[in-house]
């Protein structure tokens, strides 16, 4: 039998006005790590978040690096952070030296429980060190439960960086994400709702901070007629090319949201009526970008019977991430949970799955996957 046409996870989605903007880019001889899209994607970047300042940087993961560069995080500082996520939100933290604490998510949202941070703020306190920062994420497009955590962060006077990543276009209470944290991040990873290839933002009200943060991300050259430094940095700038297909990218992210959604409707229409499958929920106050679908499978089925079969059906899906407190290199790091005797994140770890989620979709494609699956859970329901 001839394999079908790959449907991929979160496949980059082009509108053809990215080319306009690249011959731009070639027309004006703007090719350099710095120009008018550059420019001009920030400005645009920023007005939509609601944010004074963005600065456009070669990924996501150079963001958080220079977020916490900003915030005087050091070796041996103490970092309060989501353990459901990527490894890169804490990968610049790790390579610095700072300890980890990891806090569970809340079923509500999947995101980081506000009453598992109140106990590891708590522990912090008793312990002596507070943490230099706290890390919140945007799982899969959905927000945090910003008020409850700003006000513990707000408190214990401790600033939040917003990892914004995964959740551009999505709304916390009729707010945009990405204004939250005193430093919040975008990626415009090849996966994301939009991409520039490969690039990141760095947002925040703080303008003077993010003139430092220009400042790193271009090596630190001080304002002098050869050579000179007074600090080093890091070169992280995004070229002016890469930010022209971000600005074309950014005048479809309404539609592309909307496609995701659909998707995600679709996907709900056709698998919530089966018992034992459920998909990631929306609270009230939230308005996800659904940038991708994820459902749990509660016994007797398990998802990576469905990844596999999927996958021999040339459909890509992949587990919910790892969470961070059960990753080998996190093995001794503290971890705050939902409640007592219950690990939320480790649950949705071993239950979940996500689903082929792009914008570009077709629809006969989703039905395939629909069907892929229907036909797994048949296969489980009979061997169960
Ligand atoms: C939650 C989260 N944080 C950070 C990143 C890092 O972004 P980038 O790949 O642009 O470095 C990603 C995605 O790749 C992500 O999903």
């Amino acid at each position: 039998m001839s394999q079908q046409e790959r449907i991929y996870l979160s496949p980059p989605h082009m509108s053809g006005d990215e080319i306009k903007m690249i011959e731009e880019a070639f027309a004006t001889n703007w090719i350099a790590p710095l120009g008018p899209h550059v420019e001009a994607f920030e400005r645009e970047t920023a007005a939509f978040t609601g944010v004074k300042a963005a600065l456009a940087l070669a990924s996501g993961t150079a963001a958080l690096h220079l977020s916490a560069e900003l915030l005087g995080i050091e070796r041996g500082d103490v970092v309060i952070c989501s353990s459901l996520t990527f490894a890169a939100t804490v990968a610049p933290l790790y390579h610095k030296g700072v300890e980890c604490v990891f806090v569970d998510s809340e079923p509500e949202s999947w995101n980081l429980s506000p009453k598992a941070l109140k106990s590891a703020l708590a522990d912090c306190d008793r312990s002596g060190k507070m943490p230099k920062a706290v890390i919140i994420v945007n799982l899969y497009g959905q927000s945090c439960d910003m008020e409850p955590i700003l006000a513990l962060c707000d408190s214990a006077g401790v600033p939040v960086i917003e990892d914004a990543a995964e959740s551009l276009g999505s709304l916390y209470k009729g707010k945009r994400t990405g204004g939250f944290g005193k430093f919040s991040v975008l990626s415009y990873n090849g996966n994301k709702i939009i991409t520039t290839s490969g690039g990141g933002m760095l947002l925040s009200d703080d303008e003077e901070a993010v003139t430092r943060a220009r400042f790193l991300s271009t090596q630190a050259r001080d304002p002098s007629p050869w050579y000179q430094h007074t600090t080093l940095g890091w070169n992280y700038r995004l070229s002016n090319i890469l930010a022209g297909v971000g600005r074309a990218q950014m005048l479809h992210l309404t539609e592309r949201v909307e496609s995701r959604r659909r998707v995600f409707d679709r996907y709900a229409a056709e698998l919530s009526g089966i018992k034992r499958v459920s998909f990631m929920p929306e609270p009230e106050w939230s308005r996800s970008n659904r940038w991708l679908t994820v459902l749990t499978f509660a016994e007797p089925f398990s998802p990576m019977p469905v990844l596999e079969h999927l996958a021999s059906l040339n459909i890509e899906s992949r587990p919910v991430w790892k969470p961070m407190h059960l990753q080998p290199v996190f093995e001794h790091s503290r971890y705050f949970t939902h409640e007592d005797g219950r690990d939320v994140s480790a649950e949705l770890f071993l239950r979940g799955l996500c689903l082929p989620s792009g914008s570009s979709l077709t629809e006969s494609q989703q039905e395939r996957v629909i069907s892929a699956v229907k036909e797994s859970l048949g296969n489980q329901a009979k061997k169960a």
